[in-house]
């Protein structure tokens, strides 16, 4: 895995979102996989920009959304399937039926991550790109640290930290979901190239582990180094502690 340094947040964005073009340049059809969060919104803006000005389109593509909270649905505003339209999907000129996303509040939670296994499988060659952030922790998506690899979608605890950091978004911190549905590692290592974002010193050491550690569970993102195209796209505050 290796590791690209931008000077400042809209570099990295603007990186990012150049090579969402590229991607969808050389494959107007490509199948992207793509992260919520922070971290990810200059290069949401950058790609709308891009798109209004018809420098990029998605008419073609399709998306795979990274996770969702258990119980809450689509129309919630803290949900990942709102996040998604309100911060891309609706600002683009991607078709409805190019729109893949995990519901929160099936009947049946082990039924909707089969669906979602079945619907990645069906992914001809795996996803063509894989955007991730990192949480902390060293979470991707929402795969934990934890005892093993899970290698399809699946329910999750969230760890209490997670739950904390996400607090910042939920007007009460008693709202925020303690379970999610997530993509596993499988799709992801079957991606055909992954870009992992990071922005700041409070992802230093999870980045650090991720790049230099060993390939644990304990780090869900150490398991990136087993891909052949995965690239840290992030800042000097992310890469203080990684060797390079
Ligand atoms: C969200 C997701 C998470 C976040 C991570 C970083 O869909 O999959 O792994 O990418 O928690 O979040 P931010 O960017 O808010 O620091």
């Amino acid at each position: 895995m290796r590791a690209i340094c931008c000077k400042t947040y809209d570099e990295l964005s603007a990186y990012a979102a150049d090579i969402v073009c590229e991607t969808l340049k050389n494959r107007p059809n490509a199948v992207l996989a793509l992260p919520t969060g922070s971290t990810p919104l200059g290069m949401y803006e950058e790609l709308i920009a891009r798109c209004g000005r018809g420098e990029v389109s998605f008419r073609n593509s399709s998306f795979f959304i990274l996770d969702e909270y258990v119980d809450l649905p689509p129309a919630h505003t803290q949900s990942y399937n709102y996040y998604m339209r309100d911060r891309l999907f609706s600002h683009i000129d991607l078709p409805e039926s190019g729109i893949h996303m995990l519901i929160g509040d099936t009947a049946d939670d082990d039924a909707e991550c089969d669906r979602y296994t079945r619907l990645l499988d069906s992914v001809e060659g795996g996803i063509d790109l894989l955007i991730l952030g990192i949480g902390a922790n060293g979470h991707i998506g929402f795969n934990e640290p934890s005892d093993a690899f899970f290698p399809d979608t699946h329910k999750i605890l969230l760890t209490d930290d997670t739950v904390e950091a996400n607090a910042r978004f939920f007007d009460n911190p008693d709202e925020v979901p303690r379970f999610a549905l997530t993509m596993g590692v499988r799709p992801m290592l079957r991606a055909k190239k992954i870009l992992l974002l990071a922005y700041g010193s409070g992802k230093s050491v999870a980045v650090a582990k991720a790049l230099n550690g060993p390939i644990t569970p304990l780090l869900p993102a150490s398991i990136l180094q087993l891909h052949t195209d995965a690239t840290i796209v992030a800042d000097e505050g992310a890469l203080q502690l990684a060797a390079r």
